[in-house]
């Protein structure tokens, strides 16, 4: 469960996320839209207890991040669109070093079937320079799903993947929600948004615009037409709101 209780973030006097509220339960994924500059990445550091909000209170399965940090980042991940890894700790390393980060035991048991699920398995023994950029993602990926967070934070996932990768990323972000994992998922990648996420919140310069359902959204903007699909919807809620 993410509960986001009017967030504002400040970068000295310029407001890049203001007053924004929103709620994530189990199951549910939720796409952040919006514009360069809208605050994404901003909302989802926040959220992922990188950054402090300038105000505003952040709820992690329950936990307050501001007073319950080290609990509330025990249940959550996040990926951010730049893969950070070790150059010098093969794959395998990588997954026993956030695993006794994170007080996983017995982590070969987990780590196995992630690296097969990401295809990495027969690159175990590579460093990050061996890797090609899509594979250096999935690391990045399989290491934050190492401690079986129940709350997910992506920013742009599938920006430098192929058409393969971009499917089976697909497929394990859908499986951790179905497993009960609540999801934010940022992404400009707005026809796979589609197929992934229960919900969709559209954010421009830092505020929210729309949100709700995939269906409700739609609706608000889809002036008595009956199929309106989400790259639609995004282009008239950012060019109709007012600013
Ligand atoms: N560390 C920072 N210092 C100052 N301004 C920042 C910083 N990070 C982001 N910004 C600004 O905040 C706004 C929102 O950025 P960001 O959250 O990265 O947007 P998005 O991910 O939606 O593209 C942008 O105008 C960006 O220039
Ligand atoms: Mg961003």
């Amino acid at each position: 469960m993410i509960e986001v209780n009017a967030l504002s973030k400040h970068y000295g006097t310029f407001t890049a996320v203001r007053t924004l509220s929103f709620q994530v339960g189990p199951g549910e994924v939720l796409g952040l839209v919006g514009p360069n500059g809208a605050g994404k990445t901003t909302t989802l550091r926040c959220l992922a207890g990188i950054i402090p909000p300038s105000s505003g209170t952040l709820r992690i399965a329950g936990y307050d991040l501001a007073t319950e940090a080290i609990a509330a980042k025990r249940t959550l991940a996040f990926f951010p669109d730049e893969p950070r890894l070790f150059d010098y700790l093969t794959v395998r390393q990588h997954l026993s070093f956030v695993a006794r980060v994170y007080g996983v035991r017995h982590h070969e048991a987990i780590a196995q079937p992630l690296l097969e699920e990401f295809e990495i398995a027969t690159h175990a023994d590579r460093l990050p320079g061996e890797l090609s950029r899509g594979m250096k993602q999935k690391l990045a990926i399989a290491c934050g799903l190492l401690h079986g967070p129940r709350v997910l934070f992506f920013d742009e996932p599938l920006t430098g993947l192929d058409p393969l990768g971009i499917r089976r990323m697909k497929k394990s972000i859908i499986s951790r929600a179905q497993a009960g994992a609540s999801i934010v998922l940022s992404s400009h990648l707005l026809h796979l948004l589609e197929e992934v996420c229960t919900h969709v919140l559209i954010l421009k310069r830092g505020e929210k615009i729309a949100d709700g359902t995939l269906a409700a959204v739609a609706a608000r903007f889809s002036h008595g037409e009956r199929h309106v699909n989400l790259e639609e919807i995004f282009l008239r809620a950012t060019e109709e709101t007012p600013q």
